[in-house]
């Protein structure tokens, strides 16, 4: 199924939980929670506190995407701050596995990524172990960076792994996804489709969701 995911990143800070209610509003699946630490990428932006903040009173499921060096150290706190789902780094200092379990004990679903320099076979052994895979598209740490479509390959080479061992997975991309970059994106294998820039720089957001909807309709194959 496909899903669209606005990634806060790109939105009003001030207004953070209005602009999730918005998006809600808007027909989005999720909403992608960008947490970056400064250490792991360069960019500093939210932690766990303001999730905890924000998140009485929304619905949408919250997909919290860690770019921190030390994952595992802070999976309790962002469970209970409301993460539904938790992605985190194979590149990070944490144990993968452990990592894993951690969320897992919370109930949480459980997403792995890599960056555009990781191989994609790095991550095949943790596919029977979480829910979703997420490609990253651009370099981690900013919003507003072109695609990469040279990633590609490994959307289409997780998608391929998963068949053979008969799993469903969510299939994420992440940086540059546009109305022109999502059916490329989704002719590849992807189905979960994040969007800082495209979605919280229009002044509709229910066209914006739409219309990205609609052009990563065009890409399913
Ligand atoms: C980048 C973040 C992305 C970012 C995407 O490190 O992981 O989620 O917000 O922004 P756009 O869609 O503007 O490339
Ligand atoms: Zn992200």
């Amino acid at each position: 199924m496909l899903k669209i995911s606005p990634s806060v990143l790109a939105c009003d800070f001030g207004a953070l939980r209005n602009e999730i209610l918005s998006m809600e509003a808007a027909g989005a699946d999720m909403i992608h929670l960008d947490v970056m630490d400064g250490h792991f990428v360069p960019n500093i932006s939210f932690g766990h506190g303001i999730i905890a903040g924000v998140r009485p009173g929304c619905s949408i499921p919250f997909d919290v995407h860690l770019m921190i060096s030390q994952p595992l150290r802070y999976i309790d706190a962002f469970a209970e701050a409301g993460a539904d789902s938790i992605t985190f780094h194979l590149e990070s200092e944490s144990c993968v596995e452990e990592t894993i379990e951690k969320i897992r004990g919370h109930g949480k679903g459980v997403g792995l990524s890599l960056r555009p320099g990781t191989r994609v076979k790095e991550l095949f052994p943790y596919l029977p172990l979480v829910d979703m895979v997420l490609i990253m598209t651009v370099e981690p740490g900013f919003g507003g960076q072109r695609f990469m479509q040279d990633q590609m390959p490994k959307v289409a080479a997780v998608a391929k792994a998963c068949r053979e061992l008969g799993l469903s997975m969510d299939i994420q991309v992440d940086g540059g996804i546009d109305e022109t970059t999502a059916p490329i994106a989704v002719k590849w294998g992807a189905n979960v489709l994040v969007a800082g820039s495209a979605l919280f720089r229009r002044p509709d957001y229910g066209q914006a969701v739409a219309g990205l909807r609609r052009a990563a309709e065009g890409g399913v194959s």
